[in-house]
């Protein structure tokens, strides 16, 4: 399997000055604030959402040489993505993220609340600086796009008549449209045609769906220190993801178990047991690479570059963090 690393190392050095920069973007104005901020920032994620804007960028420059505008994008789009995780973090009562305590469990609900709101708030300044109206647009929308997200998986919980069009629909609100916009706000950045641009936005989307799906799978079949966050946790919370949508076709008695919320003794572990039996998590699989297909066949209208290539195998790499 390729390593997240090796892949994005044609922009392994903006990735460096990126980690530097959303250090000192968020600022000393509140000591708590920044304190519950930067202890986000100095675990690090994946960085997955900047690499692609960053990637997407340099392919689509002439000589692949990016600008401070294209460079403060990838911080902003972090910045956004960081600030939601600190928000689902308290909604899903989580304890831990990125291998160490949420920002909910060392400080607090409401410091958890304040400081995702100071993250979103400090994005929308940066961003309305890059001065672009267009940009502006794109991004502010992702914004109402995880609100929405957050509500409408607060509104379906253990609803077993969630069907698998609604829940591609929260996803895309949730995860996709950060990774669709962004990658489309890249592409404007560097000037590409409206078509080249709506290709990336796609590109972005069916990325971010196949990566919402993987994360789903991964909930059941990875451990908690695999992930770095809890797992087997989004059942519990009555979250009905794509494994347990498809299981629920196949096993009757599984929506007996949703429809009480699991309250009754081994309600929980018999769930499991039956999505376990079904081709739950195999359906997913499959419409996890349905959409990574997509993703791709979408680059094929950016000129051939290392850039290029890297995110076609981040598509690879997005499903191979199944095996
Ligand atoms: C977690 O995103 C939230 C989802 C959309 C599943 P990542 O898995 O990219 O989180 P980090 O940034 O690497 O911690
Ligand atoms: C994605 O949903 C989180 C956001 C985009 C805010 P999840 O609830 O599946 O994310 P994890 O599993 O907590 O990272
Ligand atoms: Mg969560
Ligand atoms: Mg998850």
């Amino acid at each position: 399997m390729t390593s997240v690393t090796t892949l994005f190392s044609p922009v392994e050095e903006d990735l460096r000055v990126l980690t530097d920069n959303l250090k000192q973007l968020v600022g000393a104005r509140h000591p708590i604030l920044f304190a519950a901020a930067e202890h986000l920032f100095e675990a690090g994620g994946k960085r997955l959402r900047p690499a692609i804007v960053l990637l997407i960028s340099r392919a689509t420059m002439p000589n692949q040489e990016i600008t401070p505008r294209h460079r403060r994008l990838a911080e902003i789009t972090e910045m956004i993505h960081t600030a939601s995780l600190v928000h689902d973090d308290v909604v899903d009562e989580a304890e831990t993220r990125r291998s160490i305590p949420t920002v909910n469990t060392s400080f607090g609900n409401r410091v958890a609340v304040l400081a995702g709101d100071f993250l979103f708030a400090q994005s929308s300044w940066y961003l309305a600086n890059l001065d672009s109206l267009e940009v502006v647009k794109l991004l502010s929308e992702v914004i109402m796009d995880l609100a929405e997200g957050e509500i409408r998986q607060g509104l379906s919980q253990f609803d077993p008549d969630l069907s698998i069009e609604a829940y591609l629909e929260k996803s895309y609100y949730k995860t996709a449209s950060l990774i669709a916009n962004s990658s489309k706000a890249a592409g404007v950045l560097s000037g590409v045609s409206a078509e080249l641009a709506d290709r990336l936005y796609l590109y972005g989307r069916h990325l971010g769906l196949a990566f919402q799906i993987v994360d789903d799978i991964l909930d059941f079949t990875s451990s908690s220190e695999t992930l770095g966050k809890p797992a087997v946790a989004d059942l519990r919370q009555g979250h009905l993801t794509a494994p347990v949508l498809y299981a629920l076709e196949e096993k009757p008695h599984l929506e007996v178990l949703i429809s009480r919320e699991l309250t009754e003794p081994e309600d929980f572990e018999k769930a499991l047991a039956l999505i376990e039996e079904s081709r739950g998590i195999e359906r997913s699989r499959e419409l996890a690479a349905h959409h990574t297909e997509l993703a791709v066949q979408q680059l094929v209208h950016l000129p051939a570059c290392p850039h290029r290539d890297a995110l076609t195998q981040l598509a690879d790499y997005v499903l191979s963090r199944l095996y």
